[in-house]
């Protein structure tokens, strides 16, 4: 394992720093711009016509990718949900044999998620495996399987296979819409423009250098919270887990709106607030963080250069500008490296966090 890591210290900067590569591996012959349509080597659009509505289930960062990706559905006109794949036994929408449920697992061995994948069997759905690795017991068990084509994740802290697997979440979005509703309201062919703009803008962040110095001015607060919006909830979501897996540092995230009902009693000007901001609603946004920055909490804006978050920020971590859709991507890598130079500052096992396993394969 030693060799593999090359030039980087821990595999969790060196898959950061694949995205690039990654995410091109991802897209590639999967939008046909001539066209204008979405195609996968595998899953036909017949596999998708009667389906009427989508459950995706997931744990973790994949759940974040799966809610990322239920946004994006529900964009394309389908009615679409994200659950917890250890929820599903008990709380699982109605299932039926028109429902398509995807399970979104890196690793295909998630027992929770296996176990959801097979409930989802039993009671008759079309079952979906979004998954990294072929020969998976999730890619073996589902009717159809999707391959995010990240490439091998070595570290704990899933990276790279967030970002993969939004993307294919979102193309998927685009063809179950085309073929269940005969249309899809996704602007497709911007987002694909986008995407295959993507690996030259992951590139400009991966320098790390904001990234750390976020990571020095606020090591040692007491807790850290992450906002966000739309498809920046998921976003704060995946952010706060990062934060937490590896710093071992208190961190949560909440969808922005939500901050006022309860989360405010803990905001102090020892809590730093990372407030995501991916273009849908920025101005409400904005204002949930101004109520923070009122108690005195610093403010850490994610936004692109010249927004208006920018007048109540301490400190600025950039993104390019993008399409809305993909805007939560970028603000990912860079909550990524925040988190990796905050973690390193404290001297953790960044590759391998106390109490964490890559798979977890009991329930
Ligand atoms: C473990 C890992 C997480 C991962 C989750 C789901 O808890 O520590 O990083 O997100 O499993 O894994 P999966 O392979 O199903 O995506």
């Amino acid at each position: 394992e030693e060799t593999g890591k090359g030039e980087f210290d821990h595999y969790m900067l060196k898959e950061i720093t694949e995205q690039p590569t990654s995410i091109a591996q991802t897209i590639e012959g999967r939008y046909d711009p001539r066209r204008g349509s979405v195609s996968f080597d595998a899953c036909e659009p017949e596999t998708f016509a009667d389906i009427d509505r989508v459950v995706l289930a997931a744990c973790g960062t994949s759940y974040h990718a799966a809610l990322y990706g239920a946004i994006v559905l529900r964009r394309a006109g389908v009615d679409a949900d994200a659950i917890l794949a250890n929820e599903f036994g008990v709380s699982a929408p109605p299932i039926d044999d028109r429902t398509l449920v995807v399970a979104v697992t890196q690793s295909g061995e998630t027992a929770d998620t296996l176990g959801a994948l097979r409930a989802a069997s039993r009671a008759g759905a079309t079952t979906l495996a979004v998954t990294n690795v072929i020969g998976s017991s999730a890619a073996r068990e589902a009717d159809e399987q999707l391959f995010i084509r990240a490439g091998p994740e070595i570290g704990v802290a899933a990276t790279k296979t967030f970002s993969s697997q939004a993307i294919v979440l979102t193309l998927l979005a685009d063809r179950i819409a085309t073929a269940s509703t005969g249309t899809s309201t996704l602007p497709i062919g911007d987002i694909c423009a986008d995407v295959d703009r993507l690996p030259s803008l992951v590139e400009e962040l991966l320098d790390g250098s904001a990234a750390e110095s976020v990571a020095r001015r606020y090591r040692g607060e007491r807790a850290f919270f992450f906002i966000g919006r739309g498809l920046g909830y998921p976003v704060a979501l995946e952010g706060a887990l990062k934060f937490k897996e590896i710093t071992y540092e208190h961190a949560e995230g909440f969808a922005a709106g939500e901050l006022k009902h309860g989360p405010l009693a803990l905001v102090t000007p020892e809590t730093p607030v990372v407030a995501i901001f991916t273009g849908t609603e920025d101005e409400k946004t904005l204002k949930n963080a101004e109520e923070a920055a009122t108690r005195g909490a610093p403010i850490v804006a994610v936004c692109p250069d010249g927004h208006d978050a920018l007048s109540i920020a301490d400190a600025h971590l950039s993104i390019p500008d993008v399409h809305p859709m993909l805007s939560g991507l970028l603000a990912t890598v860079q909550l990524q490296l925040v988190s990796y130079h905050a973690a390193n500052l404290l001297d953790r096992e960044i590759d391998k966090p106390r109490n964490l396993a890559k798979s977890v394969t009991v329930e």
